[in-house]
This record gives structure tokens, C-alpha cells and sequence, in this order.
């Protein structure tokens, strides 16, 4: 049934928020909410927000600020703040911003229905705790509507690691498993309505412990390989895993399971052993390194992925020089690097450590993403000759062109002359597009672009 109201929302941050966002609106669907594409037309905004570094918490202030106009006009209008900067923050955004109606922790959005009727109008509602109750229990069914071919699935929650920089073990709490037996009801749920590659997500997946359908625990592992079993269900990922947390069955996954996709993000953070001591990594590179080998022993062609600190307090040209080493040894297929941001209440930013010059830090964090680039780029080209599985996702700009990811994660174009592409069923005349979404096809790689590859259909 159609509702009769219209919600904004707009995500930022991790893949865990672009998950709650559905969620939420899932949730608020059952109030009567349609989701909507412009905040012009909403009875409802939420912005679903991101506390990780300073740039992305700020932006939520000149959002919000964006939307004074909108409600003035309407005075109807409800403003929600969802996600990690309402966990951190919600009493401040309340005082900041009083046009802000409603503000929700990211372990409590299963009130929200609740919240949304309490709020609007001079009342004010607040919910950032960390309930007893499972927020995914709690919520209803997930709605029977046709889906895209890949889908976010979260299984674990929260981080107990408190690497010292990070804000996560605060704003998400402390970890979580989700019990198995529900996580396969929600995956063979989404494979019914059209999902074909899904994607786990925990701050801390590879820690994922969660009950088993028959008692005792299940590692990430085992529940990778009982969701292998669900007919339908073609690709396999999972992110984001610590180090630490990288068990053998799970490194042994990745050469046993057809299913899950030799794609690994992996962060390291720094590669000098002074500054992962520091931020509280609890590894050194030598283990970074051993882990590699090994995950590459179980699977020689997988890409790996990293997130990368520059300018931590105290970090020395030679620290710097460490990492950059270290990228030079582990060749990553994709990386992410930004510049340390000192979050209020982390262990890095109370300490007081002097802070890596402004302008040093930017050079650093230049000649990182210089150098990972380069690698990013080589590995790509490298896939230039060869054969891969490509899951179809959407049509691109030209006639017949289609846009997938392959097993690696690259996006690949292909383009098929419709006129004598494959034909439905066999039956003479009938003239069905030859690549549809869904469709997982072997492709051979013929061209490296910018952020893309080019190939045809083998
Ligand atoms: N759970 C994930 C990371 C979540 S945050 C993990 O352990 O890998 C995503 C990335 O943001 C981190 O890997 C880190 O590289 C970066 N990050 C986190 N806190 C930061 C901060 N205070 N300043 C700059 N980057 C930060
Ligand atoms: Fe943050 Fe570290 Fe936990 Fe990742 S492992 S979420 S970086 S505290
Ligand atoms: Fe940001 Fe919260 Fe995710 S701080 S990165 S939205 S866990």
C-alpha cells in the first residue's frame, strides 16, 4: 500500500549507514512514509550521519542549515538526525539546530515509528541509548518488494578494538553478533526478491560470533559457507575485517568457497610499528605481512584493500617512509588514505601528542595516494586479456551498454548489439535485451580506462 507521506533521507559514512538507512525507511514505511529523492518535497527529512572525522561530522550542521528555508515554508516539516554524529552529538544538535525535531542513536532506530508520531510541532525527541533489545528483532519483516541485484547485509555490530583514534567503539558500541539463523532468513528473503551478490557488514565483521541455529557460536566462516548454500545467491563479501581477527577458517574460506569473491579490504593503517604501537593497533607490520602471505597462499589472485592514517601524532618521515613501504610490499588493488582527524573523547586526542604539521601532513597524504594510485592503476590494467565473472548491475549512457562489477570489484562496461545479442527461450523473432540486471556473465577484459574496464560478453 502506498503511504501518504514522503521521506528524505540522506546517507553519509559507511556501508553499515547505507544499511540502517533502508532500515529506517522500512520502518517508517509502516507510518505511512514513501521515500522521496528530493528533500523539496518531504514531510520528512533524516539525515543519517557520520562521526569518523571532523569534515564529515561539520557537514551535518551545514546540511541541516541548508534545510532552514524548507522549514519555514513548511512548518509540517520533520527534521531527524540518525547515525553516529546523533549518537555523539545529539544534545549539541538539538541546541545548534532547534528546527531539528527528532534525534536517533544508530542502536535505537527500531523506535523511530514511536519517535516520528511524539515529534513535530515544539515537541522534541531524543533516543541515543543502547537498549537491551535486539533493534533488528524488534523491527518488522523486511518488505516483499523487488530488489536490485546486490544487497548490504549487516551481521555484526559495534567494536571492541579502541584503536586510539577511532570513534566507532563509542558511537556503535560495544560488539555485536547477530544470531545465524536470522541472518540466513534476511539472505534468502533478498535472494527472493532479485538479490544475487551480498555484501556482510560489521565495524568489525571477522569478528562475527554469532549463535548458531543449533547451539554454540558460529565463526564468519561458517556462516560464509551455509550462505553458499542458498540457491540464487551467486557472490559472496564481507567488510570490514581488523587484522587480528583474520582466523584460519576463514583465510582457508577464501580458497574453499567458490562464492566468496577474491576481494579482501584489509586496513593496516600505518606501516611503522612505533605508530601502530600507538594507535593501539595491537599488530606489528611483520604480522601484516605473514597474514598476506598467507590469505594469498589461500588465494593467490585476490585483491586486497586498505585504509591508511597519515600525520597520527608523532608520526616521523620514517614513520611515513615505513608505510609507504609497506604499500610498495603489499600492492593493493584498491586503497583509501586519509588525514588523521583528532575526534573529541578518542584516547589519540586527549593525550595531547603534538600534531603533524598541517602542511607536512597534506604531502604525506599526497605522495600516498599518488603512490596507491599508481598500484590501483596497474592492477587494473592488468586484468587487460583476461577472463572474468562480471555480475550486471545497470544499462550505461550508450545504447546497450551495460554496467557490472567483477569478481575483483572493478565496474565493467560492456556493450551488446541488442539486434544480435541472446534471445529469450529460443523462440524465433522474440528480441530480449542480451544483458539484463542480475545477469552473471564471463567476460574477457579488453580495455583498462580511467575507473573502468571495458570488455565482451565470452
Ligand atoms: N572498522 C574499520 C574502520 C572503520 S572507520 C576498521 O577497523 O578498519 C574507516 C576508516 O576511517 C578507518 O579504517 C581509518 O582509516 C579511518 N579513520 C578512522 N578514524 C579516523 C580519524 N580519527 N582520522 C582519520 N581517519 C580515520
Ligand atoms: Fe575503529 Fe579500530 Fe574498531 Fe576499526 S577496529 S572500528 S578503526 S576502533
Ligand atoms: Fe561513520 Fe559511524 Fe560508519 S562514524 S564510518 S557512519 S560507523
Amino acid at each position: 500500500m502506498a503511504g501518504t507521506k514522503k521521506l528524505f533521507i540522506k546517507t553519509y559514512g559507511c556501508q553499515m549507514n547505507v544499511y540502517d538507512s533502508e532500515r529506517m525507511a522500512e520502518a517508517l514505511g509502516g507510518s505511512g512514509y514513501d521515500q522521496v529523492s528530493s528533500p523539496e518535497d518531504a514531510d520528512m527529512i533524516l539525515l543519517n550521519t557520520c562521526h569518523i572525522r571532523e569534515k564529515a561530522a561539520e557537514k551535518v550542521y551545514s546540511e541541516l542549515g541548508r534545510f532552514q528555508n524548507l522549514k519555514e515554508a513548511k512548518p509540517d516539516l520533520k527534521i531527524g538526525v540518525a547515525g553516529c554524529v546523533a549518537q555523539a552529538e545529539g544534545q549539541e544538535i538539538m541546541r545548534r539546530q532547534p528546527m531539528v525535531d527528532l534525534v536517533v542513536g544508530p542502536q535505537s532506530y527500531h523506535r523511530l515509528p514511536e519517535m516520528e508520531a511524539k515529534a513535530g510541532h515544539g515537541a522534541k525527541v531524543l533516543d541515543t541509548d543502547f537498549p537491551e533489545e535486539d533493534k533488528f528483532e524488534a523491527l518488522k519483516a523486511r518488505p516483499r518488494a523487488r530488489r536490485g541485484p546486490t544487497a548490504f547485509l549487516t551481521v555484526q555490530e559495534g567494536c571492541d578494538k579502541f584503536c586510539a583514534f577511532c570513534v566507532v567503539p563509542y558511537t556503535r558500541g560495544a560488539e555485536f553478533s547477530r544470531p545465524a539463523d536470522r541472518i540466513l532468513t534476511e539472505a534468502r528473503d533478498l535472494v527472493d526478491r532479485g538479490v544475487r551478490e551480498i555484501t556482510l557488514l560489521g565495524q568489525n565483521v571477522n569478528a562475527y560470533h554469532g549463535a548458531g541455529p543449533r547451539g554454540g557460536d558460529w565463526s564468519l566462516a561458517r556462516l560464509i559457507h551455509a550462505l553458499a548454500e542458498i540457491d540464487g545467491l551467486e557472490r559472496l563479501r564481507f567488510t570490514t575485517s581488523h587484522p587480528n581477527d583474520m582466523q584460519d577458517d576463514l583465510i582457508a574460506a577464501h580458497g574453499t568457497c567458490a562464492k566468496l569473491m577474491p576481494y579482501l579490504h584489509l586496513p593496516v593503517q600505518s606501516g611503522s610499528d612505533r605508530v601502530l604501537k600507538a594507535m593501539n593497533r595491537k599488530h606489528g607490520r611483520d604480522d601484516y605481512f605473514r597474514l598476506i602471505d598467507r590469505i594469498r597462499q589461500a588465494r593467490p589472485d585476490i585483491h586486497l584493500s586498505g585504509d591508511f592514517i597519515v600525520g597520527f601524532p608523532g608520526e616521523t618521515d620514517a614513520d611515513f617512509e615505513a608505510t609507504l613501504d609497506l604499500v610498495r610490499r603489499v600492492e593493493y588493488g584498491t586503497a583509501f588514505s586519509f588525514r588523521y582527524s583528532a575526534r573529541p573523547g578518542t584516547p589519540a586526542a586527549e593525550k595531547g601528542e603534538r600534531m603533524v604539521p598541517d602542511d607536512v601532513a597534506a604531502a604525506r597524504l599526497q605522495a600516498l595516494q599518488s603512490l596507491l594510485a599508481t598500484q590501483q592503476r596497474k592492477l587494473q590494467d592488468a586484468m587487460v586479456g583476461r577472463e572474468v565473472g562480471v555480475l550486471f548491475e545497470k544499462p550505461g549512457r550508450l545504447d546497450g551498454q551495460m554496467i557490472g562489477k567483477s569478481d575483483y570489484l572493478h565496474a565493467v562496461h560492456v556493450t551488446v548489439d541488442n539486434q544480435t545479442g541472446d534471445r529469450t527461450g529460443g523462440r524465433t523473432g522474440d528480441r530480449a535485451p542480451a544483458l539484463a540486471p542480475g545477469d552473471l556473465r564471463r567476460v574477457r577484459i579488453l580495455s583498462s580506462g580511467t575507473n573502468s574496464l571495458s570488455g565482451a560478453l565470452i
